[in-house]
């Protein structure tokens, strides 16, 4: 293929302009998943404390088996974004992740193996999906002491019981503090 130089000239200009573009767009962008994701992070650790307040960890299982989606399906319906969560150790297989996210999920335990705090550790690209030009922004999180109850290693026979019963394929379990639990992932249509 012979290429003109005219072609070079606005391959070049083009380029450039995008670049310019998606530097801009991406700032703004990474901004209002942190913003989405703090609020749908408050809306869980609400309902999840005052369902473990009301019936202890065993109810709030429950709870968390039909909030979890609802909260989710709530904050990507009000944004026209896809809002949720997923792991590279799923207790809900409805959670797994697409290969854009395992490949950035094992990037994550890449990153913490070599020394970087989960708090901070978070990625964000432009990608094609579907044919449309599309941003995606995930965000690892870390287990907290409380997320031991139901995802750690000394979790009561009781608890064991309730998760058994309505996730047989659990995975989720067997965390310890500090360790990445999964991620918070976005996806925002940008056109
Ligand atoms: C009362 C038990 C309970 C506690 C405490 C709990 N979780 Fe969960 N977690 C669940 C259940 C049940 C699900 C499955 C929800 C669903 O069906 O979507 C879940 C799912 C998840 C998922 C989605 C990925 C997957 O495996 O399906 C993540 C991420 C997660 N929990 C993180 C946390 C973190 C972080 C904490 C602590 C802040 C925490 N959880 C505390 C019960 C709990």
């Amino acid at each position: 293929m012979r290429i003109f130089p005219t072609a070079i000239a606005m391959a070049v200009a083009l380029c450039g302009a995008t670049a310019a573009f998606a530097d801009e767009d991406i700032a703004a962008r990474i901004g209002a998943s942190r913003e989405a994701i703090k609020s749908f992070a408050g809306a869980l650790q609400e309902q999840l404390v005052s369902a473990m307040t009301a019936g202890g960890p065993t109810a709030a299982i429950e709870v968390c088996k039909i909030a979890a989606p609802d909260i989710a399906a709530e904050a990507s319906d009000e944004r026209g974004w896809h809002i949720g969560r997923t792991s590279l150790k799923l207790r809900n297989p409805a959670n797994a992740p697409d290969a854009w996210e395992l490949a950035v999920l094992r990037g994550f335990e890449t990153r913490k193996a070599a020394g970087e705090d989960p708090a901070g550790i978070d990625h964000a690209e432009f990608v094609v999906r579907d044919g449309q030009r599309t941003f995606r922004y995930m965000k690892a999180i870390g287990t907290q002491p409380v997320c031991t109850m139901c995802h750690g290693t000394g979790i009561t026979p009781e608890v064991a019981a309730a998760l058994d019963a309505l996730y047989p394929e659990d995975q989720a379990r067997g965390f310890e503090v500090g360790d990445i639990r999964g991620a918070f992932s976005i996806a925002q249509p940008a056109p």
